[in-house]
């Protein structure tokens, strides 16, 4: 039976780093009027409720399958995965999925910009059929100590790339994700940097496994999941797989990631998985297969080491798997 425990990036007050309680507070002083505002603001909740435009791609789902990447396990049940995400911009519990469905997700633009050949704007469905998609099966750790597998629909970052024509001095992608507190109420609160960021290097963006996901379980992506664009990246934790990106800027410095800088001694960059790296807080070495009750032990690289050790030699005195 699948035991909800508490969730590793909640930062309750009594856990937090002096670091995180300083960005915090920092946050809450320059916020907190904002919040108050719109909290009290009944036409912000009201405007949620706006309907979405019929997706314009629905017709590319189901997808081909690429059969090159293959399961060891069944895949997770699509209830069972839409009833347990994270998306804080919509809460800080698993339970998400009806306060997500307040996100609108078209129309949705797409920036391309910083150190590229010419930034650009795109709607998410251009570049949908610029790309073009398929289907991948994709096993994902959390680093809760729980797993679960998917059936993604979209397209290689590396295609991105190619559109983007990052230039020389490019070494990283920053990814950030929607600002908008009338939709989303959890980017009222001040307890966390919005907007949502991550970041990648160039070599991990254009991995072959580094995908951009657009649908799920052979249609659009649900609300839940992040749509309509979210990263996947199946051999680190789960924190990393960016949610609803509306902007990628090919940078020089290292991006923070929203949790990096909330608690950097427990969420790093690199947040590759290994099962002989302990969190701060628990072991790593096994998994749930969330929905299943069973037990496996957990793969260095969550599996894909083929696919992706290459890319940490050298790097050894990096913090690669926090
Ligand atoms: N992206 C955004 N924008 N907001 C979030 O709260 N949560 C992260 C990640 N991406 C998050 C996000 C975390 S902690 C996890 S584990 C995964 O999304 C969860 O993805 P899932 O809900 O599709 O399983």
């Amino acid at each position: 039976m699948h035991v909800i425990r508490r969730r590793g990036w909640e930062l309750p007050e009594r856990l937090a780093t002096p670091e995180a309680c300083f960005l915090n507070r920092r946050a809450f002083l320059g916020t907190a009027a904002s919040a108050a505002a719109l909290a009290l603001a009944p036409a912000a909740a009201s405007a949620q409720r706006v309907t979405d435009i019929p997706d314009p791609t629905k017709d590319l789902y189901p997808a081909k399958r690429n059969e090159k990447y293959v399961l060891d396990r069944p895949l997770t049940d699509e209830k069972i995965n839409g009833n347990y995400n994270n998306f804080y911009e919509f809460g800080t519990s698993k339970n998400v999925t009806a306060a997500s469905q307040a996100l609108r997700i078209r129309p949705w633009n797409v920036k391309i910009d910083g150190l590229v050949e010419k930034p650009f704007d795109i709607g998410i469905d251009d570049l949908i059929r610029k790309v073009g998609i398929e289907e991948r099966l994709y096993r994902h750790r959390c680093v809760e100590a729980w797993s679960m597998t998917i059936p993604w629909s979209g397209f290689p970052f590396a295609r991105l790339v190619e559109l983007a024509k990052p230039t020389s001095g490019a070494k990283y992608v920053r990814m950030e994700t929607f600002m908008d507190p009338s939709m989303a109420p959890g980017q009222r609160t001040p307890y966390y940097p919005w907007p949502y960021v991550e970041g990648l290097t160039m070599a991990e963006a254009t991995n072959e496994l580094c995908f951009l996901a657009t649908g799920a379980y052979g249609k659009p992506v649900a609300k839940q999941h992040g749509a309509p664009l979210r990263l996947a990246v199946p051999w680190k934790y789960g924190f990393k797989a960016i949610k609803s990106i509306v902007r990628f800027s090919f940078v020089a410095e290292r991006p923070k990631g929203l949790w990096e800088a909330l608690q950097a001694s427990e969420y790093g960059f690199w947040a590759n998985v290994n099962p002989a790296v302990a969190h701060p807080r628990w072991s790593q070495a096994s998994e749930e297969l969330i929905g299943t009750g069973e037990r496996r032990p957990t793969l260095l690289f969550n599996g894909y080491g083929d696919y992706v050790a290459d890319m940490y030699k050298g790097l050894e005195s990096e913090r690669l798997y926090v």
